[in-house]
Formats: C-alpha cells, sequence, structure tokens
C-alpha cells in the first residue's frame, strides 16, 4: 500500500520519542505540524522550534487539521480533556500510536482482560482510530526510513475501520519512509500489539504480512511481559540491532525468515 500523500494539516499530541520524530519527519514532508506535550509554556515552545513545528495549547492542536496523532502513554489518555474531540470534525482522521506496558501505565483491567488496545483508546475518546506508528520502535522511524521502491524498506502496520482513513494514513507513513500494511480493522490491531512478531522486530512488508497472520493474541501479554523481564536484566540496555534481534527471537518461527 504505497500511496502519495497530499500536504495536510496535522496535529501532534506527545512529542517524545515518536511523537517527535513523527513531527520532524511530517515537517520534512512538508506538511504544517502543530505539536502540543503535558508542557504548554517555554518548554513547550523549544520543542516545538526544535521540531520545525508550531506549538499549540491541547485545545488547539486539534483544531483547523486533517489529522491528529496521538502519541502519548496509554495512562495518559484518560487525562486528556474530556471534551478535546467534541468540535473536531468527523473526517478529521486520529491517528493512535500507543502500545500498553502495565509496568508504566498501570492496570487497566478491561485491556489486561483482552480488550485490543486501541479499541479501548477509541472508547475513552469516543472516536474512531487508525492505529500507526506503533509497531517500530522510536530508533527506527528515526533512522530506519528508505525512499519508496529500496529494497531494504522496513513496513508498518496499520489498523482501523476506515478504509479511506487507512489511505491517508498510508500516504504519511511512506513519507515516513516505511511501506503500509494494512493489517485490517481495529479489533484485529492486537497482531501488532507489544508479544507479537509483528512488533518492533523490522520486517519488510512481506514479511510484516506472514507475522501479522503468525501472531498469537492469548500468548501476546505474556511474551510481552517475558521481554521487559529480559531487556531489564541484561546489565546494560543492548545497542538498537540486539533489541530487533532479541524481539525476533522471542518466536519460536522468526519473523525476519518467512
Ligand atoms: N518509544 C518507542 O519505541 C515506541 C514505539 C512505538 C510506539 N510507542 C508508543 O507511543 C506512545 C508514545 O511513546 P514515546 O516513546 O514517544 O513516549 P515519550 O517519549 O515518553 O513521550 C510521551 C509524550 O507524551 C506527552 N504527554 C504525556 N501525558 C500527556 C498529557 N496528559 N497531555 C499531553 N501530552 C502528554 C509527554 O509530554 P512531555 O514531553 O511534556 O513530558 C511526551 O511528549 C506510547 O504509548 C508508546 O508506547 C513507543
Amino acid at each position: 500500500m504505497i500511496i502519495k500523500s497530499k500536504k495536510m494539516k496535522i496535529g501532534i499530541i506527545g512529542t517524545g520519542a515518536i511523537g517527535g520524530t513523527i513531527a520532524k519527519k511530517m515537517v520534512a514532508a512538508g506538511h504544517q505540524v502543530k505539536v502540543s506535550n503535558s508542557d504548554q509554556g517555554d518548554k513547550l515552545n523549544v520543542r516545538a522550534l526544535t521540531l520545525g513545528a508550531s506549538p499549540a495549547t491541547i485545545e488547539n492542536v486539534v483544531k483547523d487539521v486533517d489529522v491528529i496523532i496521538l502519541s502519548v502513554p496509554t495512562v495518559a489518555i484518560p487525562a486528556l480533556p474530556k471534551d478535546l474531540f467534541a468540535n473536531v470534525p468527523e473526517n478529521v482522521i486520529v491517528v493512535d500510536t500507543s502500545n500498553y506496558y502495565p509496568f508504566r501505565d498501570a492496570d487497566i483491567e478491561e485491556i489486561k482482560n483482552g480488550k485490543v488496545e486501541s479499541v479501548w483508546v477509541s472508547e475513552q475518546l469516543g472516536r474512531p482510530l487508525i492505529k500507526a506508528f506503533n509497531n517500530l520502535l522510536a530508533e527506527t522511524l528515526e533512522n530506519g526510513g528508505r525512499e519508496s521502491g529500496a529494497n531494504d524498506r522496513i513496513a508498518m502496520a496499520i489498523a482501523g475501520d476506515d478504509a479511506n482513513a487507512k489511505k491517508t494514513i498510508a500516504g504519511l507513513v511512506n513519507d515516513a519512509g516505511f511501506d503500509a500494511v494494512d493489517s485490517g480493522e481495529l479489533s484485529e490491531s492486537w497482531r501488532h500489539q507489544p508479544g507479537t512478531p509483528a512488533y518492533c522486530t523490522e520486517l519488510n512488508a512481506g514479511e510484516l504480512i506472514q507475522a501479522l497472520s503468525d501472531g498469537i493474541k492469548e500468548e501476546a501479554p505474556a511474551i510481552r511481559d517475558k521481554a521487559i523481564a529480559g531487556l531489564s536484566s541484561l546489565q546494560s540496555y543492548p545497542a538498537h540491532p540486539d533489541v530487533v534481534k532479541f524481539n525476533r527471537a522471542l518466536f519460536e518461527k522468526n519473523p525476519k525468515s518467512v
């Protein structure tokens, strides 16, 4: 799924490792980007300047845009203003990049009981969502992008219920330097949650399609927790290529060698 994007107005909530990198890439691709984070003062202004984006309050970042990208930890989602999307037109696409980690995000019983993470986020916001930018590490997003058509281009999964919205977001994924693979409806987005072979394993489009079909929903939380425990037990955090190797090795069938 390679779609050229038209120039768009994008609001990004969260300017950390993922939101900040998306902002930089979208600015570089010629989109008009505004950003917001948990600070509404000088820290935000400086961060926005670094990213080449405009700073915006949380209320303004969702106004007069084509796409809103939500890139905050899952635990922060219920803390967003309750009426944040009340006046956002239905045709504005909302993208969720989040991944649920119990050690960071505290207990969210519904997710722990099997609710698909972005379905839970969508219910919290009262908005349909596209899940994207969640299955690559920040380092991959920052440095792993390639020109369209490159042999070693890495793929990213996109889930959601609106085919046209997915096409638009596929264009932004392409702008960021990655192939987009449609992973199905939002309810299928567990296929690229933590603990699945599609998660942070740097696959090309063909490999990602296979990995999405190989994931086992019931096994994913235990694999996610095993991965965190394994990485935490190391004396020092491994270099990026070793983290990717580690992630692939969590699965009997290495997702890179389909
Ligand atoms: N890091 C990765 O490799 C990776 C990969 C794929 C997906 N993800 C997922 O993407 C999401 C963002 O990850 P990240 O690594 O970018 O996190 P991060 O570096 O910790 O950045 C989080 C951002 O969210 C902002 N934020 C937190 N609470 C907020 C609130 N109530 N209102 C507005 N902004 C708020 C923070 O604001 P301040 O800057 O003011 O603190 C910060 O800019 C997470 O769900 C994560 O699991 C991460």
